[in-house]
């Protein structure tokens, strides 16, 4: 019998990604996806440890999870309880000394060996504590096989950071740079486009340092590897996250220029627009480097379209650094961005600086500095889309609407857009007219509805 299984992601697409996989992982010892935890046979919380609140999060779901597990239990049942993703792979212990009644505690390395595990974690009384880094790779063992719940899927392609920004968790929760062989993405996209995907998202922490190995043993840049999965039939869009400033190379730009799947839209974090805060942060570029590559960028495709990451109240931020944050971001037009107010991680530089008083922001001027920016973002992006109204975006419509007869997809820019459209209609890229726009979506209708009526 089919036994349920109940994934919750947190966090960022490669996330996302890596609990789409260990689904698949799964699949073959009989788990089949439920979009609840109720009656759950295995439960598995893929976590992000990126902010304080992130992280805490995980042990107040647990708690309420426990109370299920033990409903289970009591009629005779059992519910696996797993914890993955960064919470698991830094904290590894002390997930299970805060939380004993977790059966499995697995880094986002290892979930290869969830057959395994789940057996181990079956018998009686065992935990399951598996965060190594391990020797075997786990891409070398996942299914070769994909599944696609649309059009649009996630390709992971890098994992882990050699770049040690000061106020971030990832080069540890993540560990060292890693390339996957350019044969194997090929492979991976090739069957997702047999799964019915016609748009991927080219997934790393930082992707645009890609440097995968060629069959013949050369290095395989981003920009070429985009242009070789340009080639494969029946991809209609590429796009890649998250790319770190210094690694956008002029062959990336230029492929931006020559190759038509690549989608005019890039997301570019800078963190924060003064020179000293970039160079506490670590960052290995400058305010007037991150403006040239830009410039190049909008040279190669005039019509590009940026977004971006802002940490508001790094420690030292003062007001003239933070001002110089809001005057880049009046000067680049990002049409989206996500900002947060900075929080200190344990283990990372910043963190010290955050300790002493010295450099502390206080808790209100963080809050006050993010509301400040946040407006003039979000003021942007409903700028942006309000000039959409009366063009032509050619959109791939991916979801159901909220309403009967409304299907919604992603325009070049990721804008959601939402069309009265027939069922048959869903996974395929449609032309629409845009016709209203609000901060987080525009309206539009079917050109060919339009004509039709026009007729
Ligand atoms: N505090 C606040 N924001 C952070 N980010 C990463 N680490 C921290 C932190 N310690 C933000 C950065 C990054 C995004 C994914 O999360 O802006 O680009
Ligand atoms: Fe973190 Fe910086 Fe690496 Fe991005 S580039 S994952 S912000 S250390």
């Amino acid at each position: 019998m089919a036994k349920k299984l109940h994934i919750q992601t947190y966090g960022c697409q490669m996330n996302v990604y890596d609990s789409e996989r260990i689904a698949e992982v799964l699949a073959p010892l009989g788990y089949v996806l439920s979009d609840t935890s109720e009656d759950a046979d295995m439960v598995i919380l893929n976590t992000c440890h990126i902010r304080e609140k992130a992280a805490e999060k995980v042990y107040s779901k647990l708690g309420r999870l426990r109370k299920q597990k033990e409903k289970k239990e009591q009629t005779g049942g059992r519910m696996i309880l797993g914890v993955t993703g960064c919470v698991a792979q830094a904290e590894g212990s002390e997930v299970l000394r805060r939380a004993p009644y977790v059966d499995m505690v697995f880094g986002p390395q290892t979930y290869h060996r969830l057959p395994e595990m789940v057996a181990k974690a079956s018998r009686a009384n065992g935990h399951v504590l598996d965060t190594d880094f391990p020797e075997d790779n786990k891409f070398d063992s996942l299914p070769k096989t994909r599944t696609a719940e649309g059009a649009t899927a996630y390709l992971s392609i890098q994992e882990g950071c050699d770049k040690f920004c000061t106020y971030c968790v990832v080069p540890y929760t993540r560990g060292a740079e890693y390339s996957r062989p350019t044969a194997q993405v090929l492979d991976e996209a090739r069957a997702l486009i047999k799964a019915g995907v016609s748009e991927i998202t080219l997934l790393g922490q930082n992707v645009n340092a890609y440097h995968g190995e060629n069959e013949d043993g050369s290095t395989c840049t981003l920009a070429d590897l985009v242009r070789k999965v340009a080639t494969l039939d029946g991809l209609d869009r590429i796009r890649y996250l998250t790319s770190y400033p210094a690694e956008m190379t002029d062959d990336l730009i230029l492929a931006h220029a020559e190759v038509t799947e690549l989608m005019p839209y890039l997301h570019l974090p800078i963190q924060a627009g003064s020179d000293q805060v970039l160079k506490a942060m670590n960052r290995q570029h400058t305010v007037a480097e991150y403006k040239l590559i830009v410039e190049k960028l909008r040279k190669a495709v005039p019509g590009i379209a940026l977004s971006s990451d802002f940490i508001v109240g790094f420690p030292g931020e003062t007001d003239a650094d933070f001002e110089e944050t809001m005057a880049l971001v009046e000067e680049m037009r990002f049409i989206q961005a996500y900002s947060f107010k900075y929080s200190s991680r344990p283990g990372t530089p910043a963190a010290l600086l955050e300790s002493q008083d010295l450099y502390r922001v206080p808790e209100a001027l963080k809050a006050e500095r993010l509301a400040r920016l946040q407006a003039l973002l979000n003021a942007n992006t409903l700028a942006f889309n309000k000039q959409a109204v009366g063009q032509t975006y050619p959109v791939l419509l991916d979801r159901t609407g909220k309403t009967p007869g409304m299907l919604v997809g992603r325009s070049p820019y990721m804008q959601a857009v939402v069309v009265k459209a027939e069922d048959h209609l869903l996974n395929t890229l449609q032309n629409v007219l845009i016709t209203e726009a609000g901060p987080n979506s525009l309206n539009g209708e079917l050109v060919e509805t339009l004509h039709r009526a026009l007729a």
